[in-house]
């Protein structure tokens, strides 16, 4: 097939051809939407899933769904590490200033939104990240003690409640959230339980790994009833036949059904691997239909870039003692094997490798799914270890 037509897009946050299977999550969010036009405030959102379920895609679909009903809409992605939280805290006094600009402009609403900018300007500066000079007299408050959580919440309530005269909202999208950093968290939580409590239209919808719902218990007691939670897995067989099948029969192509059926199986109905199985297809049938001979082609070189992208940029960000401890996962033939046994396929005792356990979760290679237990938080991770060559 003509190569610059291929319409499938392995990769993060890219958007597919077709979005199949999230139904139920755009319409809690569209319901949110349509009530905060009410004045009639719901919980926000948190999805969380593996990687490549499609989360980052879900997020911004949400994002531009409320933008186009008139919120303002801020995006924002975590980072692990210290180096990353200063460039997340900067990243959201930006996208703040950035996002509250293109409002004023996009509904002709400077006398009314301007005033907020320059507040967003004020919480830079209390972040210690600048600008250097801002006028912070315009609305006579100024969201920059540098106590994080007074300038977040300051800022959130003058936003919201100006907002919430126009029966609009402030959309905080967060992914990766499981990164967040600590106090950055708990300040946004506190707001944001604040806001439900006043009734400020203010929306936390965060995205991330599936340890994202400890880490928010963890760090507030409350979280777990602030949010409507909604775990992301991959799709059933019908939305992953549609995944392929609609974006092929939009350029006057096809599929047999066995295959159809055979890239649907290989996949396990993960979205990334469904665009990369679409991708390989696409790349190697001479002519349409596409058929089973194709399919089964399309799996070996489907399988072969996984091997080589999505795989490996996990796998190459493991220390050596990660790697051996991710090969112990592997080795006991388990999805989510106790932290116990992993130990013993090392020849060790769990608290023998209990720093090389955090080490790997910390880095969001593995997450526990429940106490004591453990699991890869990559689809099919298991069995690309043990296609590795061993040491
Ligand atoms: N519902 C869906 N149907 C089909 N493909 C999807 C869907 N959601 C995501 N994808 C594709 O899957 C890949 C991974 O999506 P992404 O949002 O980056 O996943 P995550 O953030 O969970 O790691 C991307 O190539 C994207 O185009
Ligand atoms: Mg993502």
């Amino acid at each position: 097939m003509e190569l610059e037509l291929n319409p499938f897009k392995p990769g993060s946050g890219l958007r597919p051809p077709a979005l199949e299977g999230r139904g139920p999550q755009i319409d809690a969010f569209d319901l949110l939407v349509a009530r905060s036009k009410r004045r009639n405030y719901d919980r926000g959102l948190i999805l969380t899933g593996l990687r490549g379920v499609g989360k980052t895609t879900l997020l911004n679909t949400l994002a531009e769904h409320g933008d186009r009903q008139g919120w303002l809409t801020i995006g924002i992605e975590a980072r692990p590490n210290d180096a990353g939280v200063a460039a997340v805290r900067a990243k959201l006094s930006q996208e703040l200033t950035v996002g509250l600009r293109r409002y004023s402009r996009k509904h002709k609403l400077a006398a009314l939104i301007d005033p907020l900018i320059d507040i967003a300007r004020g919480f830079s500066l209390g972040m210690g990240i600048g600008p250097a000079h801002v006028d912070i007299s315009a609305g006579g408050r100024a969201a920059a003690s540098g106590d994080i959580e007074l300038d977040i919440e300051e800022l959130v309530e003058t936003i919201a409640t100006t907002l919430h005269t126009r029966g609009s909202a402030f959309g905080l999208f967060i992914d990766e959230m499981q990164d967040l950093d600590r106090d950055l968290l708990s300040a946004l939580l506190a707001v944001q339980h604040r806001a439900n409590q006043r009734e400020w239209p203010f929306f936390i919808i965060g995205a991330g790994l599936p340890n994202l719902s400890a880490v928010l218990a963890d760090a507030r007691s409350y979280a777990e009833r602030q949010f409507l939670y909604s775990t992301i897995g991959p799709l059933d067989p019908h939305a992953a036949a549609d995944a392929l099948r609609i974006p092929v029969e939009r350029h006057g192509g096809a599929f047999t059904d066995d295959a159809l059926d055979l890239l649907v199986d290989a996949s396990g109905g993960y979205p990334y691997f469904l665009q990369e199985y679409g991708k390989a297809i696409w790349t190697v049938a001479g002519t349409t239909p596409f058929d089973l001979e194709d399919a089964e082609l399309a799996v070996d070189v489907g399988r072969r870039h996984l091997d080589d992208g999505f795989f490996p940029s996990r796998w190459n960000r493991a220390t050596e003692r990660e790697r051996r401890y991710m090969r112990a996962i592997a080795d006991t033939g388990e999805d989510t094997p106790r932290s116990g046994t992993v130990a013993a396929h090392m020849g060790s005792t769990p608290s023998g490798v209990s720093d090389v356990r955090d080490s790997a979760l910390r880095k969001g290679l593995i997450w526990a799914p429940e106490h004591g237990r453990i699991a890869f938080t990559v689809p099919g991770m298991a069995d690309f270890i043990r296609r590795q060559p061993t040491q």
